[in-house]
């Protein structure tokens, strides 16, 4: 396996061109299922989820490729409905496919995706909102089985409209439903529905396919089903997550970065997170400037459903509270294990006490360089982050996580003065 050596304790300075988002990517590819003509989506991210992906809807049939950052998509070629154990558990976003496959096709065959590090990740609501549209849902040996109602003549038919309000707020649950619902025989009212920028940028496409969907990036989405979808020309929104890992490399260096090819619209409390640390923050239309002088100051944060304060920047903003005067608590509301890159920031020499969802930070002066390890996507990049601020060489085992979700990594980190080698491992 591959691992990082990076050389911390200089200031990190320069520009960072931001990558489209992997959580819209994924979701987008997904939709491109429900299109009876070819679509387009650039800003595509090389990254191993969205090739996991790729591969997965390349297996029913669908004529689809990446060229670059842009993905190009025929889905009549289609001769399968099944997405295979093998792939699904490397990503379990695959089941992001259930809804346009059951919605385009009258069925599918998905495999259940594994938990992960962070937390078991059920997927109980997408299969209660798809059995709300009429679909029988059995689960077999691992996969789940979903049929849509037979029509009059007895051929597989429509998924039907309906009213339904998601038990919590789900991001995925709320992207497979809306896609399922955009071809479905009737209205479907959908309460408690998940606002990320990624959904909407979900919606935003289905509308440009010929979707009717009000209430966008609203918790109350009202979808009148059509009878086809069409092809369109789309390009994913900027990675609001990528945008922060790199900005908050500045906090940690009392250094400056400039983010470019994104977007403040989409990460508001992240930033003002960031000022009330003590970071100077401007924007501009397509970038944002994060400048750091001396130390940040301690911040409470709790994660919550955006437009609230993300769980993705979470270990990132926890690895800058390490190194900030005073102490900080975070309460991580969204997973029940996301605290992993607790131990690892604790070698470097990270004062935190976790107790249950709800970590305590006391600032130390500077972290020390240390061997660790990379246990999840987002670990990763705070340890990442942790090593660029410590003094010395710090080796990052396991960083197949890092590539998941931060497109080109190693030259962006390079980009902003940071010395980084990775070591291919065997
Ligand atoms: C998406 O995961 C993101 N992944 C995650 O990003 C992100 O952390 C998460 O949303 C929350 O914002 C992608 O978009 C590919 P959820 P998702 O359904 O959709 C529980 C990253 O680092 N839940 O919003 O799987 C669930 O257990 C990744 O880029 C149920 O109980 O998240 C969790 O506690 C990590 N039943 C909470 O809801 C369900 O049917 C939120 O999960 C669905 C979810």
């Amino acid at each position: 396996m591959d691992k990082f050596l990076i050389t911390g304790g200089t200031q990190v300075k320069g520009e960072v061109v931001i990558s489209g988002a992997k959580n819209a990517a994924l979701p987008l590819l997904a939709a491109m299922i429900l299109a009876e003509t070819p679509v387009t989506l650039h800003n595509v991210p090389t990254l191993k989820d969205v090739n996991t992906l790729v591969k997965l809807i390349a297996g029913t049939g669908i004529t689809i490729e990446k060229n670059g950052d842009t993905v190009t998509c025929d889905t009549s070629t289609i001769n399968s409905y099944y997405a295979p154990y093998e792939l699904v558990k490397t990503m379990r976003a695959s089941i992001l496919v259930l809804g346009p496959l059951l919605a385009r096709f009258g069925q599918a065959e998905v495999s259940l995706p594994g938990g992960c590090a962070i937390g078991s990740r059920p997927v109980d609501q997408h299969l209660k909102a798809l059995e709300a549209m009429g679909a029988t849902i059995t689960v077999e040996n691992g996969y789940v089985k979903a049929k849509a109602p037979l029509d009059k003549d007895g051929n597989r038919g429509r998924l039907k409209g309906c009213h339904f309000t998601f038990d919590m707020v789900t991001v995925g649950g709320t992207e497979n439903t809306i896609m399922a619902a955009a071809l479905a025989e009737g209205t479907t009212h959908l309460e408690n529905c998940a606002r990320e920028p990624e959904v909407v940028d979900l919606a935003n496409m289905l509308v440009k396919m010929g979707a009717k969907i009000e209430g966008i990036g609203t918790a109350y989405m009202t979808i009148e089903g059509v009878d086809k979808l069409n092809g369109c020309e789309y390009s994913v929104v900027p990675d609001r997550i990528e945008t922060g890992s790199y900005l908050a490399l500045a906090m940690m260096t009392g250094g400056e970065v400039t983010a470019k090819k994104t977007e403040a619209s989409l990460m508001q409390s992240v930033l003002k997170k960031f000022e009330e640390m003590g970071a100077q923050v401007t924007v501009g239309s397509d970038w944002i400037n994060v400048k750091m002088a001396g130390r940040p100051k301690a911040v409470d944060i709790r994660t919550l459903p955006h437009p609230a304060f993300p769980t993705d920047m979470q270990a990132q903003l926890m690895t800058v509270c390490c190194i900030a005067e005073g102490t900080s608590t975070i309460i991580e509301n969204i997973f029940e294990n996301r605290y992993m890159h607790v131990p690892e920031l604790q070698r470097m020499g990270a004062n935190i006490k976790v107790d249950g969802h709800t970590a305590v930070v006391q600032g130390v002066d500077k972290l020390n360089a240390a061997p660790v390890i990379a246990t999840d996507l987002r670990a990763s990049m705070s340890l990442v982050m942790a090593a660029v601020a410590a003094q010395g060489e710090t080796c990052i085992e396991r960083i197949y996580h890092i590539d998941r979700g931060y497109e080109y990594v190693e030259d962006k980190l390079r980009g902003l003065g940071v010395t980084i080698e990775r070591v291919k491992g065997e």
